[in-house]
This record gives structure tokens, sequence and C-alpha cells, in this order.
């Protein structure tokens, strides 16, 4: 959607994962506290996104009331309390009757509650799918956009369609980001479910909308740190929204440190907007390229299998052109390793877990070719 928004893919939190309905105005307080104490803030992340059950019922002349016990100071409040901390703010409905949760839904109540958002000040809107009434889809879709757009004030569009009806192929022009599959779990073979059929629409990435494989679980217990780590690094290779969905008041130094990886986030953050995807895949291990702009290029090497692993990427084969050689970093060793001179990039990964690298040209575009021979 072309409102200036979204140029790169959003970055901050989202309540739905960790706390689901269980969500009040100091929680949100304390999130936003919390990016800003533990310095995300500063890495990028910057919505704080409400996800359902905010909402009770509408006032007599239709308007959405949020929750009295749970949001008493009043949602416009408690949206000033996070602007005044430098950060955004998101909030959630449903284009249909009801919310997931059956709390009230926009459907028929597109403009006003448009209106409200903006005269709230909210930055982002997530817009679901349940109690649709089986209406058409982009009709509804397209309302809410058009709603928004008529406000004047610039709110970031998600799309939240499990990815049933192919949103990839028609919702660019409605929205910033849309879901490519159903509802992530808290389960490491769903999250890779998620990263597949997330992969196969990577062509419909880009600037102003991006595929959506769904909120993130690390930090949530039941991953691996390894798994974690591939979970993090995945989707930032793909351009996936970084919406954090763990609880940032409490998590083990571990965690802090795959989420504040500044090299992984370069990926996702690169404008150049490009989604990385799967290259090749043999035996359980996969290896995973995406263009970055200054004709660099991410690398990421996959292991699926439950064994110890060497994944060996060859240029060649992965459709990066071996013509200039290359300066390699591992981004998660924060190491550089010097000159690929065989073209390729190769690591010994763990089970579960990912290499990734950087690979930035030694010699500029123009002087390609002439000089690769001297490398
Ligand atoms: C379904 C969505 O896919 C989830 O992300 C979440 O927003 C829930 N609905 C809320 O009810």
């Amino acid at each position: 959607l072309e409102n200036g928004l979204g140029l790169t893919p959003p970055m901050g939190f989202n309540t739905w994962n960790k706390f689901a309905c269980d969500i009040h105005e100091d929680l949100v307080k304390d999130m936003a506290h919390a990016m800003i104490d533990s310095g995300l803030h500063k890495l990028g992340y910057q919505y704080i996104n409400l996800d359902d059950c905010w909402q009770i019922t509408r006032n007599e002349t239709g308007y959405i009331v949020e929750d009295p016990n749970a949001f008493p100071s009043g949602m416009a409040s408690l949206i000033a309390h996070v602007h005044d901390l430098g950060l955004k703010f998101g909030l959630y409905s449903d284009a249909g009757l009801r919310t997931c949760a059956i709390r009230p839904g926009s459907l028929g109540y597109e403009t006003k509650d448009a209106v409200l958002y903006a005269e709230w000040e909210v930055d982002f809107l997530k817009y679901d799918n349940c109690w649709n009434l089986g209406k058409d889809l982009k009709t509804r879709y397209q309302t809410m956009s058009d709603a928004l757009n008529a406000t004047g004030r610039p709110i970031f569009f998600s799309l939240c369609e499990w990815g049933e009806q192919d949103p990839a192929t028609w919702a660019r022009p409605i929205g910033n980001m849309w879901r490519t599959f159903q509802d992530i779990r808290n389960d490491w073979n769903w999250i890779l479910s998620c990263l597949d059929y997330n992969d196969k629409w990577h062509q419909y990435a880009g600037p102003g909308g991006w595929n959506d494989p769904d909120i993130l679980e690390v930090g949530n217990g039941v991953l691996s740190i390894a798994e974690s780590r591939s979970h993090f690094t995945l989707w930032a290779l793909v351009k996936a929204p970084l919406l954090l969905g763990n609880d940032l008041r409490n998590m083990t130094s571990d965690i802090f440190e795959i989420i504040s990886n500044k090299e992984v986030i370069a990926l996702n953050q690169d404008p150049l907007g490009i989604q990385g995807n799967k290259r090749l895949s043999m035996n359980g291990t996969e290896v995973w390229a995406g263009d970055l702009s200054n004709n660099e290029y991410a690398i990421v090497l996959f292991n699926r299998s439950d064994k110890e692993a060497d994944i060996v990427a060859k240029f060649d084969d992965i459709g990066i052109a071996a013509n200039s050689p290359f300066f390699v970093r591992d981004i998660w060793m924060h190491k550089d390793l010097g000159i690929a001179h065989s073209g390729m990039v190769s690591a010994k990964v763990a089970s579960h877990d990912v290499a990734a690298f950087r690979l930035k040209p030694v010699f500029p575009p123009t002087l390609r070719g002439k000089y690769h021979n001297i490398a």
C-alpha cells in the first residue's frame, strides 16, 4: 500500500502470542517501557501492538468502546503514554461482525472506527477475518483501507486473512502486510510450516507490502536456543515483520542476544526490500539466500535435521553471480572471515541451528569481471 509506511518490514511487539486476552493498560505500558529500557527501541523496534480483546461494546452513536476494566484510563491516554516514550501504537480489529475472541468487529463500522483510531492517534491496525458472514474478502479489507486513508493519518494496515485466499497476489494495493498462513504456534514444526508457506510468495514482498508468517515465538519457552536463533534469522531474511511475541520485561540474556542482533536485523531492514528465499535443500539441510542493497547478499545455512551437518553453499548453485570475489562476514559470530576465493561458504551447523553470512563484493560493480582474477 502506498501510504508511505512499511518501506522496510515493521518491527515491534504484539500482545497476542504471550498474553492473548490477558491484557491491561499497565501491561501495555510495561512493554513500552521495557522496549525503551532494554535498548530494543534503538535497534529499530518501534510498534507496541495491542491485539484482540481490548474492545467491549459500541456506544449509542456506534463508536467502539474500550473495556473499562482493562483500560480504565482510556485508549487515548494509553496511546499518548506510548507516544511520549517515542514509540508507535498499534490496535486490532476484525473485518467481520465480531473479532475472533467475540468482541465487536468493524464490519459496517469501518468509517467510525477509522475516524476514532485516527483521533486516538493509532499508528498501526491489524485487521482480522473472523465472523465475516462470508462476505467478499477483498471488499471488506478495501473498505477499511479506504476508511483509514480517508482519515489523513498514515496508519500501517496489516491484513490478517490467514493465507487461505493467497493474499500475496492481491493485497499489495490494500495493505502494508498480509498473513500467509494460519496462526503461528509455539511449536518448532509448526513454525517451519509458517516459514514454508510464506516462502511460496517471496516475489510478492517489497517496500510498502510484506508477507507475514506471523508474530515471533522467540522467548516464549519451548524452542531451544538454536531453534530460536533459526526462527529469528529466517524471519529476518524473508523480510517478515519482526513483531516480538514474548514478555519483554523478562527474558534471558540468550534470548535478548538473539532479538538484538544488529547484523541480523540489518538483513531484515535492508532498503532494497527483497525477500530472501530457499535456494537449495538436501537431506534436511537447506540454503536460504537473499539480495541486499549495494550488491551484497545474505546467506543462511539452515539445518532442519536431527544431526549436526556440514552445509555448503556454492554461489553458482544458489543464484549468486560468482563473477566477483566477496568479503564474507559471519553475522552470528560477528566475525570477518576474509574473502571467499572458492565461490562458496560452508559451515558445520548444529541440529535445528543456522549459520548466517553477509557477502560484500570486493570490487564495485563497474570493475566486476575485469579484475576478478586477481582476487
Ligand atoms: C487470529 C489471528 O490470526 C491471531 O493473530 C490473533 O489476532 C487472534 N485471531 C486474535 O483473536
